[in-house]
């Protein structure tokens, strides 16, 4: 039955012309969006969490990530040329494989950008009380993180996203000017930051390499546990794909902004992770068993009280210059991450907001949600829901908790996309592909194996809650959706 009612792709085209969005971003716009969502909280942020959970070795998570990313973006890139219209991943799945399975893609993708987005509040916060601790000011401890990290309510993270949800409802996510120089701004610290640490690098920071090991699924450690949570750190270049009805020639431009998005940001974190590493080490905290301590616990939290090992840093990249005597870029590269991960937080937003906007014309979310606000034109219902959802997310959660949250729904969304690539090659092997996955059977096949190998090498306890939300998802479907679905009814969206 989940597989049933596929959407034929035509009438996905068509649903789209009727009630759509105005087509005004270009390519470079959209690489730049693209950037924009990407480079944030990963890189800034959770540099510190990847070196616990692998040392030096984070470096190979690095590429281990990028490689997954690089072969499910050619993927997307195929989707996303043919299919250009809001709903990245959920649309593809609903044209290819069905109501059902888009459902649980388009639940997941809840997982990928909400949760992200209280990830990415957690880091924003992380820098602030960073940036003023260093002044001297400084929130309590207790308003600084959340309850399972050593404090209470992460006042920074709250706040944060219900500004950016408001900005959001007034339809700021238009201003890609606003965008480009917070894009600037992002690539200017990371090249300091890689100009400045490389030339501290020193040899003996890289032994061990591998304390930790490699990995054992569903142990969260080890290299390959590194890289199941720095992935994070790629998440977002599909949130080109959510724009592609708002994209001027989609079928050029969207694989253009994907690939080429993604292409920028690893070159960077292979260098800042490199300058990181080698410049002050990144060596993990041990228990009194000798086994490194699991970021994001209060364990972990007691074991980092007054110390300055990488590995315990809220604001790792501002961290480690501070360590080699660069307090003033530090300061500065600090005040960067704070001007610019709120921008991946409203891009994050943004797309969770248009993928709802997309099950809701579909029938699958009340119709409702997707009002249109008659002032501001955005979907500022849906935006103020997910907006305070994601308050609250990053009030509350650890930010590496959060980040292998979205990496467990991001990585289910990745297979669907891959595994319908080449479902689509065969049922409609005669339909326009304006660009054409190169290799798809084998760069899909090893999408699919790269995504289970990072999903599988996520805590267990990620796994455990990703199951739950998908049974959630699962009786909301049967509950609401299966009945009110316009294309199971032969209803159009009003
Ligand atoms: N890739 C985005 C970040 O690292 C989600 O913040």
């Amino acid at each position: 039955m989940l597989f049933k009612r596929v959407k034929p792709l035509d009438q996905i085209l068509a649903t789209a012309e009727k009630k759509s969005l105005k087509r005004q971003l270009g390519p470079i716009q959209l690489t730049l969006l693209g950037v924009g969502a990407i480079i944030g909280t990963g890189i800034f942020v959770l540099t510190a969490e990847a070196g616990q959970k692998a040392g030096p070795g984070m470096m190979v998570a690095f590429v281990i990530a990028a490689v997954v990313c690089a072969l499910a973006a050619l993927a997307y890139a195929e989707l996303a040329s043919m299919i250009p219209v809001a709903g990245s991943a959920y649309t593809y799945t609903y044209g290819v494989l069905g109501e059902g399975l888009a459902w649980m893609v388009g639940w997941a993708l809840v997982l990928e950008y909400a949760i992200a987005a209280g990830a990415v509040s957690v880091g924003w916060s992380g820098y602030m009380n960073g940036l003023l601790a260093r002044s001297g000011l400084g929130l309590p401890t207790l308003l600084r993180t959340g309850p399972f990290d050593g404090g209470t309510f992460n006042l920074f993270a709250f706040l944060i996203a219900l500004v950016i949800t408001f900005l959001l409802v007034i339809g700021t996510s238009k201003s890609a000017k606003v965008n480009a120089l917070l894009v600037t701004i992002k690539i200017a610290a990371l090249t300091a930051f890689i100009f400045l640490t490389i030339p501290a690098v020193k040899d003996a920071n890289f032994t061990p390499f591998v304390p930790n090991g490699w990995g054992s699924p569903l142990g969260g450690i080890g290299v390959l546990g590194a890289a199941a949570s720095i992935f994070f750190a790629y998440v977002g270049f599909d949130a080109v794909s959510t724009a592609a009805e708002e994209t001027k020639n989609p079928n050029r431009n969207i694989p253009i902004g994907l690939i080429g998005s993604l292409a920028v940001c690893t070159i960077f974190y292979l260098l800042v992770g490199y300058g990181a590493v080698g410049a002050v080490g990144s060596q993990p905290m041990l228990g009194a068993d000798g086994l490194a301590l699991r970021p994001g616990t209060p364990e972990m939290a007691a074991a980092c009280t007054g110390s300055q090992a990488l590995v315990c840093s809220k604001d790792a990249l501002a961290h480690v210059l501070v360590l080699i005597n660069h307090s003033t870029m530090g300061y500065l590269v600090g005040l960067a991450a704070a001007l610019a991960l709120p921008s991946v937080i409203l891009m994050m937003i943004y797309g969770q907001t248009r993928i709802f906007f997309t099950m809701s014309r579909d029938g699958l979310l009340p119709n409702r949600l997707s009002k249109v606000h008659p002032r501001f034109h955005t979907p500022h219902v849906l935006t103020l829901i997910t907006g305070v959802c994601v308050s609250f997310f990053g009030a509350l959660f650890p930010v590496g908790v959060l980040a292998d949250i979205t990496n467990s729904g991001t990585l289910f969304a990745f297979m669907m996309v891959s595994v319908g690539v080449l479902i689509l090659r065969v049922k409609q092997p005669e339909r326009h592909r304006p660009f054409r996955t190169p290799m798809a059977w084998l760069v899909c096949p090893l999408a699919v194996l790269g995504c289970l190998l990072l999903f599988l090498n996520l805590s267990l306890y990620t796994i455990e809650l990703f199951f739950g939300w998908a049974v959630v998802g699962l009786a909301v479907y049967f509950l609401y959706g299966y009945r009110k679905s316009h294309l199971a009814n032969g209803t159009e969206p009003s």
